[in-house]
């Protein structure tokens, strides 16, 4: 690991770390009330119970929807933003980097992402993000392949389900080429480039433009001592990597942005327009002569709408950069993260797609 990546700061919530003028509110008030004047922008603070949180954005999403009852895609939309802003004034306080209340989750991120502030205040809503996160974390993620558990840092995409996973594996199962040099592109939270160090490739270069991402492989490099294997790069597509490598894998996210991007996990989810066409020209520079250009995908977005664009199929009709040499497809068992909105999730198939840089 270089030292710019030792230097770098995990993203992590914001947090308020002076006195506030807010609502304290106890198990026996008023709910009802309490949320109206949330709704007004007051902030409110969870007092006494972690669970007196929970009831009162069961209250907030009730009171919400009397007035949002437009149950149109914009309707929807403007009941999720009203939501999102209120529930954010919903404050919790922390002592000693621990909540302060009672029958609280223990959550190990309010010390890990915060060592220069102990006492602070945090919204409720990054709470219960933390809270799943620190569990997901503390628990690790089994990988049957690899035959290993994964730990993901906070802020990082991570699969909740395998079968693209198995698909590469497969593939991987009947290469023949070199082996010196792959690269791995949005390593998220590790997977395939433990994959390719488990096949037995030398060196990797793996990058990712999520910091925490970064964080996260560079701690699991230590606990997994493949520090020498793994060369990590926090930056965008191929970064600092200046050599050819005889395997580049992407597993990009997979649905086209109709909204402005955040920084962060947003982008393990949605692409801007553009990506791929980058990538796909950066590639071709740095794929060795018999290289493999391996992309996982999915026909996920034409699920959604039977005409969207498909920038794998896009790229081999449209350029004359790389040509395609196999073609691998399964069918979607688990739920994703990327499809918990869907609801016409039974036609998914994860794509495996390898392609070879044409004369
Ligand atoms: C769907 S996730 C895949 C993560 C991991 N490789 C896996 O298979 O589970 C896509 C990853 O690509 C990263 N990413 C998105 N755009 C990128 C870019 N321009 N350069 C590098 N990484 C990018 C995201 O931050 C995210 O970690």
């Amino acid at each position: 690991m270089n030292t710019d990546l030792k230097e770098l700061n995990p993203d992590r919530p914001n947090i308020i770390t002076t006195e506030i003028d807010a609502i304290s509110f106890y198990r026996k008030m008023d709910a009802k009330a309490t949320i109206e004047e949330m709704i007004e922008g007051k902030y409110v603070i969870v007092e006494e119970f972690y669970s007196n949180g929970l009831d009162l954005l069961v209250e907030l999403r009730r009171t919400l929807l009397e007035t949002y009852s437009d149950s149109s895609f914009q309707g929807q939309r403007d009941y999720r933003a009203a939501f999102r802003k209120a529930s954010h004034r919903l404050l919790i306080k922390v002592e000693h980097n621990v909540l302060a209340v009672k029958k609280c989750p223990d959550i190990g991120w309010l010390k890990q992402l915060y060592p220069d502030v102990s006492d602070f205040y945090i919204s409720y809503p990054e709470v219960q993000g933390m809270n799943s996160s620190w569990q997901w974390y503390e628990k690790g993620l089994k990988v049957k392949t690899l035959n290993l558990s994964l730990h993901p840092y906070y802020g990082t995409y991570f699969p909740t389900r395998f079968d693209h996973i198995v698909l590469f594996d497969k593939w991987l199962t009947t290469y023949k080429g070199s082996k010196k040099k792959a690269v791995d592109i949005g390593v998220g939270c590790g997977v395939l480039s433990f994959q390719l160090v488990r096949k037995g490739f030398k060196n990797i270069f793996a990058s990712d433009t999520n910091k925490n991402a970064i964080i996260g492989v560079a701690k699991e490099l230590n606990r997994l001592d493949f520090n020498k294997k793994i060369d990590l790069s926090h930056g965008d597509l191929f970064d600092t990597y200046e050599d050819k490598a005889d395997l580049i894998v992407f597993n990009p996210p997979w649905l086209l942005a109709k909204h402005e991007l955040e920084e962060g996990i947003d982008r393990a989810m949605y692409y801007e327009d553009g990506l791929f066409d980058r990538f796909f020209e950066e590639a071709k520079k740095h794929l060795a002569e018999d290289g493999k250009l391996v992309l996982i995908f999915s026909n996920l977005a034409q699920v959604v709408d039977r005409n969207a664009a498909h920038p794998i199929k896009d790229e081999l009709e449209n350029n004359s950069r790389f040509k395609l040499e196999t073609f691998l497809q399964s069918d979607v068992k688990g739920l994703s993260q990327r499809t918990r909105r869907s609801s016409q999730r039974s036609n998914e198939k994860v794509e495996l797609w390898v392609l070879t840089a044409k004369e």
